[in-house]
């Protein structure tokens, strides 16, 4: 269980503003392995780091992500909702966050708008030393970006009830993982998986016995939004050290 993997769900999201560099960087901080983080396109193409389709909850803008300029986005403050003291934050490009990791920490790109997978694909070729596994809940995004790059790491996001079909054609597509959430976990669903050679990686699990509960069952990682609190229940237990 050693190799048990934290992924910060959208950052260190619990305590700093969700998608930020500042998310990603208390994420670090706090020993996260990897981080998550969402998607969008911009209207002039390029990807963005922002979870909705729309800027009213995360931001001070309006409207459709899709709608603005990056260098709109750019103006806009995606810190101040969460707190003051990160009032100014801004939407990261994901350009900046590939260039930020670098290879230190594994990113967990989740492509929320089919139109970000060309762009994504074409970011990631310009940077051959970043560690990722792109995931969507688009399958057929995920079929598509096989077609153009054999050896991506890609992730089958599931939600539904009905997961064999997401474990199907993740299979069929070669995926390095089957990423359910995590009141969907079954241990026909671990076996399944286990069988195929995917791992699992839940979402989003914060409460310290969950956390334990999956890591007893077989999970080889999961999400959370504390990547700290995780740390200390994984420390004070026998699993995933
Ligand atoms: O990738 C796991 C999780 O982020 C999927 O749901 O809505 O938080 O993006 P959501
Ligand atoms: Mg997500």
């Amino acid at each position: 269980m050693g190799d048990f993997f934290l992924w910060a769900h959208r950052g260190a999201s619990r305590q700093a503003p969700e998608n930020t560099l500042a998310a990603f960087v208390l994420a670090e901080e706090q020993g996260a392995d990897g981080i998550e983080l969402d998607v969008h396109l911009s209207r002039d193409g390029v990807p963005v780091v922002i979870h909705d389709e729309t800027l009213e909850r995360t931001t001070d803008g309006h409207g459709p992500v899709s709608k603005r300029s990056a260098v709109e986005l750019r103006r806009l403050d995606a810190g101040g909702w969460f707190a003051p003291a990160y009032r100014g934050e801004p939407i990261p490009t994901l350009e900046a966050v590939l260039d930020w990791a670098g290879d230190r920490l594994r990113l967990n790109i989740e492509i929320k708008s089919a139109a970000a997978g060309r762009a994504v694909l074409e970011l990631l070729r310009s940077r051959p030393d970043c560690r990722v596994l792109v995931s969507s809940f688009d399958h057929r995004l995920l079929a598509r970006l096989r077609e153009m790059a054999a050896d991506l790491p890609l992730g089958f996001l599931s939600e539904s009830r009905l997961w064999r079909g997401g474990l199907r054609r993740a299979i069929t597509a070669g995926a390095e993982s089957f990423n359910p959430r995590e009141d969907r976990i079954s241990p026909a669903m671990l076996s399944a998986c286990q069988s195929a050679g995917l791992a699992v990686y839940p979402w989003t699990v914060d409460d310290p016995k969950r956390l334990l509960f999956l890591a007893r069952r077989g999970v080889s990682g999961l999400f959370t939004n504390d990547p700290s609190g995780a740390r200390r229940a994984l420390a004070g237990s026998r699993v995933g050290g």
